[in-house]
């Protein structure tokens, strides 16, 4: 007997690894479970905001992701379409399925939209990895936080900052728990993979001899100056170690616009690729002399790895990162001076937060149970 219907929604890259584990949680109690007693039905919802194969079907491959019950096949598009597109295809869905609970993930504008889909048709809604917070609302992940943790039911966080956030926006404590990281259940689970397949090796490279980079902020890659300023910088760092950089395709769009690939070609160690899978990146993440990105999973997987990283940003949601973690925010002023720190050896050393312990999903099925 199902006493328990869940309907799970993912859409773009980042949301893969934090709806996996989640599901195999669900499958894992299903089958331990005695007959009659609470058995999970759950259906996954793509909305196809990101389509490409290796920003999206790839992971599906990697992780283990059964093919998704619905794909909502919504594409590019402005966030104003993008959003409502998802809204429109997503509540045929709700109502065809009515649903217990929405489970959201992360700040992505699939996240948002389905929100506020639940929350109109009176269905409710767990947001896991609420509360966090850039307090730069230029930031369209800003929005889509404040707005999924204004209408979630259930707002399951990564940290205690989070927490916080959430009380001083008035949010009942009785809606909100701490349950841990669900990125980390995600590594922990396939670390050991990640590292027996040695990534770096393909590009010629040697453990702790390169730089593993990643950007794909509008801040930092859309406008023309601001990129021309990082690509010259990652050019030049290229000198000293070897960089590689798998580009997301909003980058690579704006590279190819500037008409600024030519120029590179002057770099050979400034190793540009298309954007690659889970294992490779984690696999390259761990064994990096630093990481410098503009991601939010990778601040907290360097943290876990306790790889130093640079994040190019002047603020982060995940301030558990740099106060425990290896993280530390860096500008195109300061980044030199950054990364001779590090090469110097005098970053952070770093510590594993609390609860980031491969157990989240475990935590939030016993939640979603009671
Ligand atoms: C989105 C999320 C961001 C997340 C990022 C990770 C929002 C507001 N942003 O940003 O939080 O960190 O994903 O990747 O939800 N494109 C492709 N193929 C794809 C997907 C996108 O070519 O599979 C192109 C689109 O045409 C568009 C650009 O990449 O031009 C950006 O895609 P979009 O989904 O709008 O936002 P992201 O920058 O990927």
């Amino acid at each position: 007997m199902n006493n328990l219907k869940l309907l799970l929604v993912v859409g773009a890259r980042p949301n893969f690894m934090k709806i996996a584990p989640l599901l195999h949680e669900i499958r894992k109690q299903n089958i331990t479970e005695e007959q009659g007693k609470t058995n999970i039905a759950h259906l996954l919802v793509h909305t196809g905001q990101h389509y490409d194969v290796k920003m999206s079907e790839a992971f599906f491959k990697e992780l283990e992701i059964p093919d998704p019950d619905f794909n909502l096949e919504v594409g590019s598009g402005s966030h104003a379409v993008q959003t409502a597109e998802i809204m429109i295809r997503f509540e045929k869905v709700c109502l065809k399925e009515s649903p217990d609970w929405i489970i959201v993930v992360g700040d992505v504008n699939s996240t948002m939209a389905c929100t506020l889909v639940a929350a109109k048709l009176g269905i409710k809604v767990a947001h896991i990895e609420a509360g966090l917070r850039s307090f730069d609302r230029s930031m369209p992940e800003e929005i889509n936080r404040l707005v999924t943790d204004a209408l979630a039911d259930l707002l399951l966080t990564p940290s205690e900052d989070a927490d916080l956030n959430l009380l001083r926006e008035g949010v009942l404590p009785e809606k909100i728990k701490r349950v841990g990281n669900i990125m980390i259940d995600t590594l922990v689970f396939n670390l050991k993979k990640a590292r027996s397949l040695k990534p770096y090796a393909q590009y010629g490279l040697e453990e702790n001899k390169y730089v593993f980079v990643t950007l794909h902020r509008p801040s930092n890659v859309d406008n023309k100056e601001s990129l021309a300023l990082i690509i010259q910088n990652l050019a030049e760092l290229s000198k000293k170690l070897p960089v590689v950089f798998p580009l997301h395709p909003r980058t690579e769009k704006n590279l190819n616009q500037y008409d600024m690939f030519p120029s590179l070609d002057r770099y050979p160690h400034l190793k540009l690729c298309k954007p690659v899978g889970y294992f490779e990146s984690i696999g390259l993440a761990d064994k990096a002399k630093f990481v410098l990105t503009d991601s939010g999973g990778l601040q907290e997987e360097t943290t876990f790895l306790k790889v130093p990283c640079l994040t190019l940003r002047p603020n982060t949601e995940r301030p558990v990162t740099i106060t425990v973690g290896t993280n530390k925010l860096t500008s195109v002023d300061t980044i030199t001076d950054d990364i001779n720190r590090i090469l110097e050896g005098k970053h952070q050393p770093g510590a594993i937060p609390e609860l980031w312990d491969g157990r989240t999903s475990n935590r939030i099925i016993k939640i979603l149970k009671n």
